[in-house]
């Protein structure tokens, strides 16, 4: 048989090539040599004993046939409860739409809201597969641009004004952010609020690390003035609760857009797994210290990897006090090394250290203007000591070169 022909949408589609990182480190390993994964936004860590109990309760008793597409009543229920109490805000279950992980938020946002035509800013460096589904669907993706600060990094509101025309639909924001774990100020909240609501546009706040900090209090954008009725918020159990391989999320927001969401469900996987539904029940009203110990050993591990790069020659970097990500400037270290290219430093890296790590070119299309260069650490899968080590050989590697 002659090869299939594949669609031509397919071109468009993009993909998390952070998962090529992974193979590149898996082959370097298969060959004997440690690997120190900083490459992936995924944690060592089990998941609160509690929780996995709940869900062994959920198929004993039987929960393992289809349920309704939207979630169960208990954990929209919940849902609604637990992200209004933390935003200030009162949603309705009706609001609450379960989904497979917090991923699958994007592209029904996308899918719900956007016309093939439309225009979408979303940020880059940012998740990547925001991109790829606009893209994919049709849109027209904007990117905008976040510029080093003193203490961090910030959005560039004037490029973000510009962007805006009347072709523009939505914002995909991300606040406490993947790759750059920066997080807005008040001012560019309000900022970026207020450019909704003066262009009439819907908003998709990813707060997949929302509860994912060390300090201080996350403030949702959708409990700014006039933000509710405009935003759609993205929540999962991934991060906070450790669990990634679960799959449970939610969207939450507008009657419409939730309904909207609800029929891509029962059209994508007819429902979220049946009885991981109660293992999020469990996890929101149970015990709610059980999940504690992850903030506090990421703590450890922010602390080790931000001392340790502040010893490497050539790499600076902001502390974020969320997320489990570091964004270093690596540009003098790549001179040093006499590496040209990102992913030719990252290579050489990998090869003469262990070390494994994602590139800004992982992160959305490179943006006109870029003259820095950055990496990404996620320090959420290897325990500090390896932290330590991992980067203490990457730092005697570009320390060789003097
Ligand atoms: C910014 C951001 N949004 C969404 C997700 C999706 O996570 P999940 O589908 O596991 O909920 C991730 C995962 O790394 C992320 O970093």
């Amino acid at each position: 048989m002659s090869r299939p022909t594949l669609a031509e949408r397919l071109e468009r589609l993009g993909t998390e090539t952070a998962f090529t990182v992974s193979l590149a480190a898996a082959e370097w390993g298969a060959k004997g040599h440690q690997i120190y994964p900083f490459h992936l936004g995924d944690l060592d860590l089990a998941t609160p004993a509690n929780v996995v109990a709940a869900m062994d309760r959920a198929v004993a008793d039987g929960k393992t046939g289809y349920c309704p597409a939207a979630g169960i009543p208990q954990l929209r229920e919940a849902l609604a409860d637990d992200i209004g109490a933390r935003r200030g805000l009162t949603y309705s279950p009706a609001q609450v739409v379960a989904q497979p992980g917090g991923k699958a938020v994007i592209t029904k946002f996308i899918q719900a809201v956007m016309n093939p035509g439309d225009e979408v800013l979303y940020p880059s460096p940012g998740y990547p597969i925001y991109e790829s589904q606009i893209d994919y669907f049709g849109g027209d993706a904007k990117a905008y641009r976040y510029v080093p600060t003193p203490t961090g990094f910030a959005i560039d509101l004037d490029q973000f004004r510009a962007l805006v025309t009347p072709k523009t639909r939505a914002i995909i924001y991300n606040d406490l952010q993947n790759p750059i774990g920066a997080e807005s100020s008040s001012a560019e909240r309000e900022a970026i609020a207020q450019i909704a609501i003066d262009n009439d546009l819907v908003v998709l706040s990813d707060e997949a690390y929302f509860e994912m900090r060390y300090s201080g209090m996350s403030v949702s954008i959708a409990s700014l003035p006039g933000m509710q009725e405009r935003t759609v918020i993205l929540y999962t159990f991934s991060k906070k609760f450790a669990m990634t391989g679960w799959r449970l999320g939610a969207a939450v927001g507008p009657q419409a857009i939730a309904d909207a969401i609800a029929k891509l469900n029962t059209n994508d996987e007819s429902c979220t797994t049946h009885f991981v539904q109660y293992a999020g029940v469990e996890a929101i009203q149970g015990d709610p210290h059980a999940a504690d110990y992850i903030l506090a050993v990421l703590l450890q591990r922010r602390d080790a990897a931000v001392e340790a790069i502040a010893s490497i020659e050539g790499m600076s970097v902001a502390t974020p006090e969320a997320t489990f990500y570091l964004f270093p400037d690596v540009t003098e270290a790549m001179a040093i090394t006499g590496s040209a290219d990102v992913a030719a430093f990252a290579e050489r890296a990998l090869h003469a250290t262990g070390v494994s790590f994602c590139t800004r070119r992982h992160f959305g299309r490179p943006q006109p203007g870029e003259t820095r260069q950055y990496i990404r650490f996620a320090y959420s899968g290897l325990g500090a000591d390896d932290i330590r080590e991992g980067l203490g050989r990457l730092g005697q590697w570009i320390g060789s070169f003097r």
